[in-house]
């Protein structure tokens, strides 16, 4: 007899990414690399190291790319991962709604997540305590120092029950926010019709007023990449605890300072300064003398001699002259030539252009 529990989870993987531009220009948002693996693939990879052998893809977009990178990765990791297309935008709470059948093959909890967070996932420990309360709902809070871009959720701190939970809010409640990460029982998909509904506004407070929302407390680092400032600041973090937890696969040696994560494949000159907190991808190149820090560079970018970059992010196939400096969240685009000694401050550059002319003050260059 078989008895291998299916487990599943359903990741929303969602919009066009736009605060993510230039880079999902190219590529959809989840298959864009950080820290040289793309965002969908970390969260995937810890799902099934936590035993779920079914993921479903809640997409609003059609994309080959993204549908032909899931057929690898199923036959890669040995799950099924299956796309579920909206035909219009369903929100955070409707795409559970369409992937209903799939949900409900059996009683057992699913996860859910939001495609753009990051952090040590505690996938295993979520099961256990939502199985140990026994209602509908947990999701996971962590504490940051601007509420006001999150969901904000009230708690009981000995118990996890969850009595508030407010979308953005104006004023300030708490501090400690939704990550993004939830696990539900079958159950609580009755309360969701086929129809654009948003599950931090039109679910979540239902279900905490009849107490059937757990919170459960993460360890560690959290960071939403949706945007290119936070997504370099939770590369930050996440090198940080490749240090505390695996700290082999980070780069050592004269030249390389801090948390520094470099792909086998990269060419990197002498005298070159890297890191730290700089992820450098396959196939890059960087020439002489080169001064990187707090940067991540994208496969089969080249960065020529002498140049210095500090929180930048360098798109796939992009060239920066020698003698470039570029600054501030500045982000390349796909394919993207910068010209020799130019001053790059905050520039955000669209895929396939030149630039010729320095960037002095932050603006986005199509
Ligand atoms: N399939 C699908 N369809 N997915 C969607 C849609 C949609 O219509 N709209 C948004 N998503 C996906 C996004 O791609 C993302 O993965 C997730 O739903 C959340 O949307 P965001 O646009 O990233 O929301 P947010 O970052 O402003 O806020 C959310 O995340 C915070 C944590 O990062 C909320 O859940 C907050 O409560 C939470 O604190
Ligand atoms: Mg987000």
């Amino acid at each position: 007899m078989c008895m291998t529990v299916l487990m599943k989870a359903l990741i929303l993987v969602g919009g066009y990414g736009t605060r993510l531009r230039p880079l999902t220009l190219s590529v959809p948002k989840p298959l864009v690399e950080f820290a040289n693996k793309p965002i969908l693939l970390h969260q995937v990879e810890a799902l099934v190291k936590a035993g779920v052998n079914h993921v479903i893809l809640a997409v609003s977009y059609m994309s080959d790319l993204l549908e032909r990178e899931m057929r690898v990765q199923e036959e890669r990791l040995g799950i099924r991962i299956s796309l579920s297309h909206e035909k219009e935008p369903l929100g955070t709470a409707g795409p559970l709604a369409l992937a209903r059948d799939l949900l409900t093959d059996n009683d057992e909890p699913f996860f859910v997540l939001n495609s753009d967070v990051i952090c040590d996932f505690p996938f295993e420990d979520m099961l256990k305590f939502h199985k140990h309360h026994g209602r509908e709902g947990t999701i996971v809070v962590t504490k940051v120092e601007e509420p006001s871009k999150y969901g904000v959720v009230m708690y009981e701190v000995e118990s996890g029950r969850i009595h508030r939970f407010v979308e953005k809010p104006q004023v300030f409640v708490s501090n400690k926010i939704n990550a993004g990460m939830y696990i539900f029982s079958p159950t609580m998909l009755k309360r969701i019709k086929l129809r654009p509904t948003s599950i931090e506004k039109e679910i979540f407070p239902f279900m905490a007023e009849e107490n059937h929302l757990y919170a459960m407390e993460l360890q560690g680092f959290w960071m939403d990449i949706g945007q290119p400032k936070d997504f370099l600041t939770g590369m930050c973090m996440y090198l940080q605890s490749v240090r505390q937890h695996t700290p082999d696969r980070l780069k050592t040696g004269p030249g390389f300072l801090g948390n520094v994560l470099v792909d086998p494949t990269a060419q990197i000159g002498e005298n070159c300064t890297i890191g730290p907190n700089v992820t450098i991808g396959a196939g890059v190149v960087l020439e002489d003398g080169v001064r990187i820090k707090r940067c991540t560079v994208l496969k089969g970018s080249r960065v020529r001699s002498h140049s210095w970059l500090e929180s930048c992010i360098v798109g796939w196939s992009s060239s920066v002259g020698q003698w470039v400096r570029m600054e501030n969240v500045t982000v390349l685009g796909e394919d993207v030539i910068v010209n020799d000694e130019l001053y790059l401050n905050g520039a955000n550059v669209l895929p396939h252009k030149s630039i010729t002319d320095s960037v002095p003050e932050p603006r986005i260059i199509m």
